[in-house]
């Protein structure tokens, strides 16, 4: 078992709170991912839950027991750091048996994990070498193995890949990926990049200085994000955030005009005044070319070929609102050049004054669907 929760968990450095106040349940077998600008206190999380670091304050329980005392090599967790750690003098045989040495397992035992770990990484003809003849991916495949052998109930993996450049990071990913189905063990994994996050989580918690701001599965987060934050750091590129003002509210959703241009947003109605100032947001990969529900006039400032699509980052409107449109490889636009696209209100996201999320009424099973067609089609 490996379940973990966090009850008002917080952290103080001298007198400056850096967490303030978590609360999260971890299931036996989950893969959670932990995502936040720098500095808002991932890394400081997981060294508590790892118990490198102090608890200011609530509990932390591991399979219902509290932790918060327990000496961290007896938590049943192990931790995987960006700088892989590797003693450059030991083989790799010896730097993956060493928590286990530290221990005095038996020989006999103890080669039977080292073999077993090495196996599962791919790193059997690799045992006798020094750390230093490997390269960067194999060296992060040491230190997982030193984690392996510990048969932790719980893994911390805190942006093991970031040093990795991106081919390798993409081969690691899915490394990590059948290692979790592998073992079945709990999993909780920082990182800064958004693919690894989308992809390897069962569910993303999005910190924001010591907060959780969202958690959620990665398509809710991405399709329904709770708030401006979340709705921001959960996509790339970012998503548009127009401020527009609400001209009517009716069973249908909540109206608001842009640009002297009327659209309503399929959203579950709440009190909200015409005349009140909201945030309407438009995910670039939404507007397509020609007219949507809302009509943008876009002036493109820099234009990106990706190949499969083009962004581009463009003024929109009279005033020129820095926006940016993801749209087909082939689109015919250019530097300077107006041109005519549109949203569907289907896809747009209303945020009220506060930043807060009018729910979308949009079943996560119908986009789930829909995005079934869009791969059949
Ligand atoms: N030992 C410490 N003493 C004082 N302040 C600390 C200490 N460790 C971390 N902090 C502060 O706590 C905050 C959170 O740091 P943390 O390393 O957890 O951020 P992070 O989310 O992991 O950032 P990054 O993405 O850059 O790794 C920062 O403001 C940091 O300066
Ligand atoms: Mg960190």
């Amino acid at each position: 078992m490996g379940q973990l929760s966090l009850h008002d968990v917080r952290k103080s450095f001298e007198t400056f709170e850096v967490i303030k106040g978590v609360d999260l349940e971890v299931r036996d077998g989950e893969f959670v991912v932990f995502v936040g600008p720098s500095g808002c206190g991932k890394s400081t999380l997981l060294r508590m839950i790892a118990g490198l670091e102090e608890i200011s304050h609530g509990d932390l329980l591991i399979d219902g027991k509290r932790v918060n005392d327990l000496a961290p090599v007896k938590r049943g967790i192990a931790m995987v750091f960006q700088s892989y750690a590797l003693y450059p003098h030991m083989s790799v045989f010896e730097n993956i048996a060493f928590p286990l040495r530290v221990e005095r397992m038996a020989e006999a035992l103890l080669r039977e994990r080292v073999l077993n770990a090495a196996r599962i990484l791919h790193l059997e003809e690799r045992l006798e070498q020094k750390p230093g003849l490997l390269s960067g991916g194999q060296r992060q495949r040491v230190a997982i193995g030193r984690a392996i052998v510990r048969q932790p109930k719980i893994f911390l993996f805190d942006e093991p890949l970031s040093n990795l450049d991106a081919a390798l990071r993409g081969d690691m990913r899915i490394e990590l990926a059948k290692l979790h189905r592998q073992l079945k063990a709990t999993m909780i994994y920082v990182t800064h990049d958004q693919v690894e996050a989308m992809t390897m989580a069962d569910r993303i918690v999005v910190l924001n200085a010591g907060r959780i701001e969202q958690t959620g599965a990665p398509l809710e987060l991405y399709h329904k994000p709770a708030n401006t934050f979340v709705a921001g750091f959960i996509g790339n590129p970012r998503m548009n955030m127009l401020t527009v003002t609400c001209a009517g509210v009716s069973e249908a959703g909540v109206a608001v005009e842009y640009g002297g241009r009327t659209i309503t947003v399929p959203v579950v109605p709440r009190a909200v005044q015409p005349g009140e100032t909201l945030t309407l947001g438009i995910r670039p990969e939404h507007v397509e070319m020609g007219a949507g529900d809302l009509a943008l006039t876009l002036v493109p400032g820099v234009i990106e070929r990706l190949g499969a699509q083009t962004v581009a980052y463009a003024g929109l409107g009279s005033e020129g609102v820095a926006f940016c449109a993801m749209l087909a490889g082939a689109a015919v636009i250019r530097v300077g050049e107006p041109v005519e696209a549109g949203v569907r209100a289907v896809d747009c996201h209303l945020f009220d004054a506060a930043g807060q999320a009018f729910e979308r009424r949009v079943e996560l099973t119908d986009i789930d669907l829909d995005l079934l067609k869009v791969t059949a089609a």
